[in-house]
């Protein structure tokens, strides 16, 4: 086959934040599936520090892999990283600020000023699709899944400038794009999806105590891998139908705390259990301080662990923000997406999806190797 020329046809992409955890795998799998002829990484991270695995490095290295720094929130530095000879059929928007903690106004520049500048950009240089990571928190529902038009209640500060991203999105002239919003993420790479659960649990191995968790099993957290966000933002990529929606990415496990606190407890050898009522309803209260308790009782421990183990330096933390430790459900509806033909190659939550985390983390050296069994 003559490969030069059969690349010529396939698409030309940038994928903005490609050294995050979504960029990096969305970047694996159009490497590894030879869908692309041109590939430009743009971050404010050179890929040298943003903690890759030996896979995602050699990716990374692949010759149609372009990596350009950028900071898109500055517009020139923003036209910049938009600026190319060749032809940019896609452009897949997973930048973002993510780091919790933050004041609205860090959030507000980092999140919607950034997808604006480039979703402008995008424009500007008339790209077939443009797609856009948005957030699967827009609202909470324990009794039936949220679907992609019911009313919006975003419950993090993310969700509430990524919903504006969607609302001014259609403003944009000559912008074909289309919203994913995603359930919690896992996979290799993750740090802040279910890994800090994963992390927890490492913490009560090392404590050797019972984790005790804040509301109940029930609590709805759901999930989906990120291979299949990956996956799913090629999909839509290479559609028309797609242009203008948005769809909700998430499996069919219907994950809760109860069932992945589960999987965490046997991946550990632990026991759990939940406040209950009283302790839960005094956080409603006062959510700082429990917070803060909660924080403060895992984060010396994993230093300890990490210390134990020879680890001098990972980027991982037992740290949850508190707008993730609201009573707040992330149930979300599934059939969108599934009825114009996506399937997901992960549509269970399983354990050993858990366990591929931890190796990952451990051939890394940024996880204690002796807590994982
Ligand atoms: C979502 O948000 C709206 C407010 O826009 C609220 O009225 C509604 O009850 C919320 N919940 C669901 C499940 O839609
Ligand atoms: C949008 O595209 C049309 C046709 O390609 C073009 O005539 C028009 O000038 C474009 N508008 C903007 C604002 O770029
Ligand atoms: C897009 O989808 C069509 C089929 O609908 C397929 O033939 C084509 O190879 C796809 N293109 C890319 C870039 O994936």
């Amino acid at each position: 086959m003559a490969t030069s020329s059969t690349n010529e046809k396939k698409p030309g992409v940038i994928i903005l934040g490609g050294c995050g955890f979504i960029g990096r795998n969305l970047v694996a799998y159009l490497i590894d599936n030879k869908l692309v002829s041109y590939l430009r990484i743009v971050d404010k991270v050179p890929p040298q520090t943003a903690w890759l695995n030996k896979h995602h490095q050699e990716i990374f290295d692949n010759p149609l892999v372009e990596f350009k720094s950028a900071n898109l929130i500055n517009p020139t530095s923003c036209q910049n990283a938009f600026a190319s000879d060749k032809t940019i059929d896609f452009v897949f928007n997973c930048a973002g600020e993510i780091k919790s903690g933050q004041t609205d106004p860090v959030y507000r520049e980092g999140i919607y000023k950034l997808s604006i500048n480039c979703a402008q950009q995008a424009a500007n240089i008339g790209v077939k699709h443009f797609v856009e990571i948005s957030s699967g928190n827009m609202n909470s529902s324990e009794k039936a899944p949220l679907r992609e038009d019911d009313p919006t209640e975003p419950w993090t500060f993310v969700a509430k400038h990524k919903l504006q991203v969607e609302n001014d999105l259609k403003n944009i002239p000559n912008l074909s794009y289309t919203i994913l919003r995603p359930a919690i993420v896992y996979g290799l790479g993750d740090k802040s999806g279910l890994a800090p659960r994963l992390i927890i649990g490492a913490v009560y191995k090392h404590l050797g105590e019972m984790m005790k968790l804040l509301w109940s099993p029930g609590l709805h957290m759901n999930t989906v891998h990120v291979k299949d966000v990956a996956r799913a933002m090629w999909f839509v990529a290479n559609r028309t139908d797609t242009i203008g929606q948005i769809y909700n990415i998430v499996d069919d496990s219907d994950s809760t705390q109860g069932s992945i606190s589960a999987m965490v407890s046997e991946l550990f050898n632990i026991n759990h259990d939940y406040w209950g009522t009283a302790l839960s309803t005094l956080a409603k209260t006062d959510m700082n301080t429990v917070v803060e308790e909660v924080n403060d009782k895992h984060m010396g421990p994993w230093a300890e662990a990490c210390n134990k183990d020879g680890i001098e330096n990972s980027p991982l933390s037992p740290y949850i923000d508190q707008e993730l430790l609201y009573n707040k459900h992330l149930y979300l509806h599934t059939k969108k997406l599934s009825n114009i033909g996506f399937h997901y190659d992960y549509p269970k939550l399983i354990k050993d999806a858990l366990k591929d985390m931890l190796d990952d983390y451990v051939s890394m050296k940024i996880f204690p190797h002796s807590l994982v069994i």
